[in-house]
Order: structure tokens, then sequence, then C-alpha cells
């Protein structure tokens, strides 16, 4: 039995949406995947993660034991004997929603080793990966655990949580991980230095531009979008959440005939995503290699 959290692209709308506005974001084809294994001789329960050098007990003084543990007292599954071996498709700390996708497959994992034919309620599983955000992130939205419980393609409010989007034409949004670690939390404090409130017309626009980039997105107008994307960028950066490299990456993307780019999920470091026409894809992902990053094409949407 393997049990899945995807990873996600928020393509407009990241920290806006931690003041409650929209924020339309889509899950990767890929994440974490766990498999609980139970160890009926007894001992701890563990986790190991190799694809992110991860070995840990729940007792562990260790971040992600931290979060083994929060989930497990949030589910009330004490520490059962039981090993949780893990394979990610995702770096760590990269801005495509590791940390939820992680928290979620070890959710789901406990809870299928508790019951293993039993349906899953999303707001249980929603409610465990989230206790292990709020250590990560201090004062998540919740769009992140959103997207890795449910995939898909939809608009998130604090509100009312994920809006499920039907009939996404697919896109392919190219994925450029920086390489440079980044914490959310720090990220998440600085927009709340610089913005101080809900007020703030920067958080207001980006915002609104997911309304536009939304609308743009369901009607196939990627030249829309990709403005919507740009200009969500610049106000990022206006925000402090920018740096020189993910700057320079977006502006090599659309100097490569890119549409629109921007950075992902809180910045800081992180990743960039672009979209671009089919026959400059290959020119923008020569790009980012020049700069010693390696990017991928991921697929969104469902027709
Ligand atoms: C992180 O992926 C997205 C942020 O908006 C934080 C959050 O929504 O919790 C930066």
């Amino acid at each position: 039995m393997t049990c899945v959290g995807y990873g996600k692209i928020i393509l407009l709308g990241e920290h806006a949406v931690v003041y409650g506005y929209p924020a339309l974001a889509a899950a990767l084809d890929r994440g974490v995947i766990i498999a609980p294994v139970a160890t009926p001789a007894g001992g701890p329960l563990r986790l190991e993660l190799r694809a992110w050098g991860v070995a840990i007990t729940a007792e562990d003084d260790h971040p992600v034991a931290r979060s083994l543990a929060a989930i497990a007292d949030a589910l009330g599954a004490g520490r059962p004997p039981l090993s949780l071996i893990g394979d990610a498709q995702i770096p760590p700390a990269a801005g495509l929603g590791s940390s939820a996708a992680i928290a979620v497959a070890i959710a789901r994992a406990l809870l299928a080793y508790r019951q293993p034919e039993g349906a899953v309620d999303p707001a249980v599983l929603g409610h465990a990966a989230g206790a292990s955000e709020i250590l990560v992130h201090g004062r998540p939205s919740g769009v992140d655990v959103a997207l890795a419980i449910a995939g898909g393609v939809g608009v998130f409010r604090r509100a009312s949580g994920l809006l499920p989007l039907a009939g996404v034409p697919a896109l392919r949004v190219l994925v450029g991980p920086s390489g440079a670690p980044r914490s959310t939390a720090a990220m998440v404090a600085k927009v709340a230095e610089n913005a101080h409130d809900d007020s703030d017309e920067r958080l207001r626009e980006l915002g609104s531009l997911t309304d536009t980039g939304t609308s743009a997105l369901l009607a196939k107008d990627l030249t829309g979008l990709g403005h919507a994307m740009d200009r969500a960028h610049t106000l990022l950066a206006d925000l402090g959440v920018a740096t020189p490299l993910l700057d320079s990456l977006c502006s090599s993307a659309r100097k490569a005939g890119a549409y629109g780019a921007k950075l992902t999920g809180a910045g800081g470091g992180g990743a960039v995503i672009a979209i671009a026409p089919r026959d400059k894809e290959a020119a923008v992902l020569a790009a980012w290699r020049a700069a010693k990053v390696e990017g991928f094409v991921a697929t969104i949407g469902t027709r």
C-alpha cells in the first residue's frame, strides 16, 4: 500500500492567500509516497526517506521528527510500531510544496495502518497535515495541504478552502527549482513586515491577478496568463520575497520567449515557473541550464 501527497505550484496568489485573497494553484504529477510497514517485533515509529537523506524516529530532535510526532498526535495515533518507508520525486524546501506533500503522505500512512480498508476523510487528513505545517510555516494558509490532498487545479481561499476547477485546458508549465534554500516562515514574516495587513494595495492586486489569471487559463489565453504572472512577480519582488537569482531566471525565461514567468511559493529562494509557446520551451530550459538550474515540464489541467 502506498500513500501519496502531491507537490504543487502556485500559478498566482501566493502570500496574498495568507491574507484571505484567492490563489490559483495546481498539484504536480509528483510528490512524496510512503508505504507503512508494520514492525511486529516492536520498535519506535520511524520514517525513512532516502531521497531527502531523512531517517528518523518520532522521538528525535529533528524537524521532520517533530512533524511526524505532531501528525501522529493530531490523529490520536500514539506511536505505533511502524516503519514509514518513503520516496520523493520533488526536492525538499524548493517552493514546490514538499512539506505539505510529506505531511499528507505521513497522515495517509498512519490512517491506512489503523484502518486499512477505511475511507479517508479529507478534513481529518487536512487537520493532521496542518499540524505539521504550523510547525514548518507558522501561519499557513492551507493552500499547500489542500493541493497535496486533492491533486488537480483549483482556486484556494483561506475562508472557503479549495474550489477544484473542472475542465481546465491542459497547460505545460516550466518549473525551475533554483537550488537556493529558503524558509517559508521567514518569507511570510517578511511580507507581514512590509505589508502590515490585508488592506495593502499589493496584496489586493495579487488577489485580483488570481481572478484575471484564472479566467485567462480557462479561456486558454496564455498571453493574458503570462502578463498576470509577470505582474505578480513584480509585486512579490516589491514585497521583498524575490532574489536576484529568481529575478534573473524570470527575465531569462521572458527573453527566451516565455509568455510570462514568476517565482512560485514563498520565494526567497525556491522555484520559478514560466509558460511559453511550445517551440520556445527548449530555449527557456536552456537559459535556466546556463544558470545551473535544471528545469522540468509539469503538465497541469484535465483536458
Ligand atoms: C507557500 O507555498 C505559499 C505561501 O502563500 C504561504 C501559505 O500560503 O501558507 C507563501
